[in-house]
């Protein structure tokens, strides 16, 4: 039986344990999440393990990062399920503040990151990526990881950690990890929960709207609206599914481009009811210049 890792609920002790390991030459990795852990969580905390001595995951769901008509008080949440998964992977700690922890009264110091935060999520979430860039400072501020590792799913939300690291010269290393898929395509989110059986068997129309434009882009279509419009038909298929958006831009700073000629990231959120999931695919027309 795997030992479970120490539960960390106080910032101070988490940030007296670190630099304890600090003083022993201990590498340390990190995996923020907001807990209800998938295998998609996992094969983030497999991949840090791999490279660091020390391992530290977050398990905190972020008030600052859901809208005021969103599913904070619903989102799913499994403490002692998330402790096994953890011991299963030999994480040494988890870090799980309380609330009043992580905002305690007078709290009023955000982290923006300006123009990567504006377009795609942040229209239909205008203060999503506020959310999380100030979590993500504060839990590098308590937890001071050598690198942290961040999942492909969530790609602007991996560019705008990026440039707020860039920015604010904080020095972690972020390592990206591609998206973990169901066996039929649907990427793993712990908000997968939310699908009713017939939106399930629908929601695989994202990973099958990305593999269409991938195959357009693979036979050399490089028109930016003729891939969106393949992409937008194949969610569009499926009754239950609404689009929220369909972007392809610029993978590096998610500007708008008209033809890919250089490497970009084709992004879809799409609501079943409920539900809103997001996927999202590199068309990379072999410049090498897309530098993960
Ligand atoms: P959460 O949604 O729990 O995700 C935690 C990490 O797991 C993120 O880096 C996310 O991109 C990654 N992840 C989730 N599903 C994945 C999948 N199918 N494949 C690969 N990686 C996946 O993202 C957050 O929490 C929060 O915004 C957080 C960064 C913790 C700040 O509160």
């Amino acid at each position: 039986m795997e030992s479970l890792p120490v539960i960390v609920e106080s910032k101070l002790e988490m940030r007296k344990l670190s630099r304890y390991w600090k003083t022993k030459g201990n590498i340390i990795g990190f995996v923020p999440t907001m807990g209800y852990l998938h295998e998609g969580h996992l094969s983030l905390v497999r991949a840090a393990r791999k490279r660091c001595d020390k391992l530290v995951v977050s398990i905190f769901v972020n008030p600052t990062q859901f809208g005021p008509r969103e599913d904070l008080e619903k989102y799913p949440r499994d403490l002692d399920k998330d402790l096994a998964l953890c011991a299963r992977e030999s994480v040494d700690v988890v870090f799980h503040p309380g609330e009043s922890e992580m905002y305690p009264g007078g709290f009023q110091t955000y982290v923006t990151v300006q123009d990567i935060s504006k377009p795609m999520c942040g229209v239909s979430r205008p203060t999503h990526f506020r959310g999380v860039a100030t979590i993500v400072a504060k839990l590098f501020n308590m937890v001071e990881p050598h690198f942290a590792v961040f999942g492909e799913k969530d790609f602007q939300q991996l560019l705008v950690i990026r440039k707020m690291v860039e920015d604010l010269d904080m020095d972690i290393e972020i390592v990206p990890h591609p998206i973990v898929r169901e066996p039929d395509g649907l990427a793993m989110s712990s908000r997968n929960v939310y699908l009713s059986a017939q939106e399930r068997r629908q929601a695989v129309c994202l990973s099958q709207a990305l593999t269409a434009a991938q195959d357009i882009f693979s036979k050399g279509e490089r028109d930016a609206e003729t891939i969106k419009a393949i992409a937008r038909k194949n969610i569009q298929a499926m009754p239950l599914a609404k689009i929220d958006y369909v972007e392809l831009r610029n993978a590096s700073d998610l500007s708008m481009v008209d033809k890919i000629d250089c490497p970009c990231v084709l992004a879809l959120a799409v609501f079943f009811e409920k539900a809103r999931l997001i996927d999202n695919c590199i068309l990379d027309p072999g410049s090498g210049r897309y530098n993960k």
